[in-house]
C-alpha cells in the first residue's frame, strides 16, 4: 500500500547507495527536514539504507533506517513508494532499477552512466508500470538543467547548448595552470573530494561529460545519440605547455561539450577546446560547470555552479524528491514520454564540423621541417592563421627539437584528420601532434 493509497501523507523511502552523494542525501533529509515537509506538505521517512559493506563507517548516522546489502526487503514493502538509486555502474543498478519499477516503486537517479546506456528500456519500463524516473542530479551535479531544458525552455526550440559538464577535468586543467600542481596530484584531490567517479578514467577521457551531453541532447533535440557518434578527446594527453601557450594566445583550455544545429543538423563533440580567457565558460574554474543554452525564444541562457560533489549532488537529488512529493515529478515525466515521439534532427556526419584548429608539435629543428608541415596542411587546403616558434639554442645540433604551434583557420574535422595522419608520418615530428579546436 502506497502513501496515496494509505491516506496519511507520509512518504517513505529506500536509498541504494550511501557513498558521496547517498550520504549528502541523507544529510539534507536529516538537517532540513522541516522545510521539505513546508515545502510539499508530506512528512519523509528514510526506511531503508542499501549498501554493499554494512561494516564501513559512514559519515551519516543511519539511526532509525534498516541498513541493509540486499534488495529484497524494499522489493517485499508494498509501503515503499519511491527509491533513491545512488548507487553508480550498469549491473546490477539496471536490473534494480527494473525490479523496483516492477515493484510499483517510482526513481530517482544520479547515475548518468545507467541513463545514457539504458534509459531507452528503463523509460520503456517506467511507463509501462505507470511510475516516474527523475534524474536532475544525472546531469551537472547542482545546476537544475534537466528542470530547465524540461520545464522552464519548454517554450522553445534548443538551437545550441555548450557546456563544461564534467567537474572533475575542470578542476584538474584548472589547477595544473592556476596552481602548479601536476595532472596525477590533482586528479588525487578530485577523488578525495569525491567528485571523480569509481572509475576516473571516465572523468578525464571524456566519457563522462559525453554521456551527459548525450541526455542533454535527447531532452533538448529529441536525438537519441550513442557515445560513438559523439567526436570524443579526453583531457589525458594535453600537457601544461598547452594551458600555458593557450593562455598566452588568450585562450584557456576547457572540456567543452557541444550540441549545437549546424545546417540543419545536430553537431555535436567533447573536446579539449581553446576558448578566449574573456568567456564566461573559459573563467567557470574548479570543479564547478556551466551550460550555456540557446533557445528560439528565450535567447542565451547560462547556469553555472558546482557540478560535482556531495551536497551540490544530493541538492539535485533532494530538489527531485521535492518534485516527486508534491506531484510536479510525475508530471513532468509524462510530458518527457510524449517528447520521445518529437522528429530527431539528423547528426552532421563528424567529419564536416567546421572549426578552427590549434596544433601543438614537437620537431627536429633542422631545414624545412616547417616547409613539410605547411605543404601538408596546405595540401588538404588548411589555411594557417598564425604560426609560432621559440628560438631554440644555437649548440644543440643533430638532437635539437622545437615546439611549434600552428592556428589554422577554419576547416574541417575531417580534412584535419587526414592532415594529422600524413604529419605523422614526417620522421621530424617527435611524439604526436596535440589538436584542439577552437570554440569562437
Ligand atoms: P560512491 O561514493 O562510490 O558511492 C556508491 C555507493 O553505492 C556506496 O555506498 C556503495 O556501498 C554502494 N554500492 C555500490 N555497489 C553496490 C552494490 N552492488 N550493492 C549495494 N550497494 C552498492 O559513488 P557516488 O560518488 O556517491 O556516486 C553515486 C552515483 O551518483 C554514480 O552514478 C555517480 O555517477 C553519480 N553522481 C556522482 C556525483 C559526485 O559528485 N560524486 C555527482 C553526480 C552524479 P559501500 O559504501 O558499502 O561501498
Ligand atoms: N564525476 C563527475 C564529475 C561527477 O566530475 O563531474 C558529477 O557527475
Amino acid at each position: 500500500m502506497n502513501s496515496e493509497s494509505r491516506g496519511d501523507g507520509k512518504l517513505r523511502i529506500a536509498l541504494v547507495g550511501c557513498g558521496t552523494v547517498g550520504s549528502g542525501v541523507i544529510r539534507i533529509l536529516r538537517e532540513s527536514t522541516r522545510l521539505l515537509e513546508l515545502r510539499t506538505g508530506r512528512t519523509f521517512e528514510l526506511r531503508y539504507v542499501v549498501v554493499r559493506d554494512r561494516s564501513k563507517q559512514r559519515p551519516v548516522s543511519l539511526e532509525g533506517c534498516q541498513v541493509i546489502t540486499d534488495v529484497d526487503p524494499i522489493l517485499r514493502d508494498s509501503e515503499i513508494d519511491v527509491v533513491i538509486q545512488v548507487m553508480g555502474g550498469i549491473e546490477p543498478a539496471r536490473t534494480r532499477m527494473l525490479q523496483f519499477l516492477a515493484a510499483g516503486k517510482d526513481i530517482i537517479t544520479a547515475n548518468k552512466a545507467l541513463l545514457h546506456a539504458h534509459g531507452q528500456e528503463l523509460f520503456e519500463a517506467a511507463s509501462r508500470a505507470d511510475k516516474t524516473i527523475c534524474f536532475e542530479a544525472a546531469v551537472a551535479g547542482g545546476i537544475p538543467i534537466i528542470a530547465t531544458v524540461t520545464q522552464s525552455l519548454a517554450a522553445n526550440r534548443i538551437l545550441s547548448i555548450e557546456a563544461i559538464l564534467n567537474g572533475t577535468s575542470n578542476f584538474i586543467l584548472s589547477r595544473m595552470l592556476d596552481c602548479g600542481q601536476t595532472y596525477e596530484e590533482v586528479l588525487r584531490e578530485a577523488q578525495d573530494r569525491g567528485y571523480a567517479e569509481a572509475d576516473p578514467a571516465m572523468d578525464v577521457d571524456g566519457t563522462d561529460a559525453a554521456q551527459k551531453l548525450a541526455i542533454l541532447t535527447q531532452l533538448a533535440f529529441g536525438t537519441r545519440v550513442q557515445l560513438t557518434d559523439i567526436v570524443r578527446q579526453g583531457i589525458q594527453n594535453l600537457e601544461l605547455q598547452d594551458l600555458e601557450v593557450a593562455a598566452e594566445l588568450g585562450y584557456r583550455i576547457k572540456l567543452l561539450a557541444t550540441s549545437k544545429l549546424a545546417k540543419k543538423k545536430l553537431e555535436i563533440s567533447v573536446q579539449p577546446t581553446l576558448v578566449r580567457s574573456d568567456r564566461a565558460i573559459a573563467q567557470t574554474n574548479g570543479a564547478d560547470n556551466i551550460v550555456a543554452i540557446e533557445g528560439d525564444a528565450a535567447g542565451l541562457l547560462r547556469l553555472s555552479g558546482a557540478g560535482a560533489g556531495q551536497m551540490p549532488t544530493a541538492s539535485a537529488v533532494v530538489a527531485d524528491l521535492i518534485d516527486y512529493a508534491s506531484g510536479r515529478a510525475a508530471i513532468t515525466f509524462k510530458s518527457l514520454l510524449r517528447m520521445q515521439s518529437l522528429e530527431q534532427v539528423p547528426l552532421l556526419p563528424q567529419e564536416e564540423l567546421s572549426r578552427r584548429y590549434y596544433l601543438r608539435m614537437t620537431v627536429a629543428d633542422r631545414p624545412h621541417v616547417l616547409a613539410d608541415i605547411a605543404d601538408i596542411l596546405g595540401r588538404h587546403e588548411i589555411s594557417i592563421s598564425s604560426v609560432r616558434q621559440d628560438e631554440t639554442p644555437e649548440d644543440e645540433g643533430e638532437e635539437a627539437v622545437a615546439r611549434l604551434v600552428i592556428m589554422t583557420h577554419r576547416t574541417t574535422e575531417g580534412r584535419l584528420r587526414a592532415a594529422d595522419q600524413e604529419l605523422s608520418s614526417l620522421s621530424s615530428l617527435k611524439g604526436s601532434c596535440i589538436r584542439l579546436p577552437v570554440s569562437d
